[in-house]
């Protein structure tokens, strides 16, 4: 899966959402984050963001190792405020913005 990661943080551009042909690219408070088994590993949305902030999983840069933990715990965890993890919801236009974050991006200092 592609994961997204600190850069994306408090920019939040969305070009990677409009991008995304499976739609499974969510959005939180600061940042966005990607489903991971709902991402079909077509790449299209990793050259479109501004701050490049989109990579493989396996090949997120030095210190950002978090993030792909982060990604996936956006929806198997309750996120804040909630009583149920969102699971697989298949379409992040259908679900809208979250507006919240995972404790790990909440509390993360750029
Ligand atoms: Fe979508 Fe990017 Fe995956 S465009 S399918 S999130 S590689
Ligand atoms: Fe974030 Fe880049 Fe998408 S800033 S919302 S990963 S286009």
């Amino acid at each position: 899966t592609f994961v997204i990661g600190a850069a994306c943080v408090d920019v939040m551009d969305r070009a990677c959402v409009e991008e995304c042909p499976v739609d499974c690219i969510y959005t939180g408070d600061r940042m966005a984050y990607i489903h991971p088994t709902e991402c079909v590993d077509c790449g299209a949305c990793e050259p479109v963001c501004p701050v490049e902030a989109i990579s493989l999983a396996g090949d997120v840069p030095a210190g950002q190792e978090g993030f792909v933990a982060t990604n996936a715990a956006f929806f198997d965890t309750p996120l804040p405020g909630r009583d149920s993890a969102l699971g697989s919801p298949g379409s992040a236009a259908q679900v809208g913005d979250l507006g919240v974050d995972t404790p790990f991006v909440a509390e993360y200092e750029k």
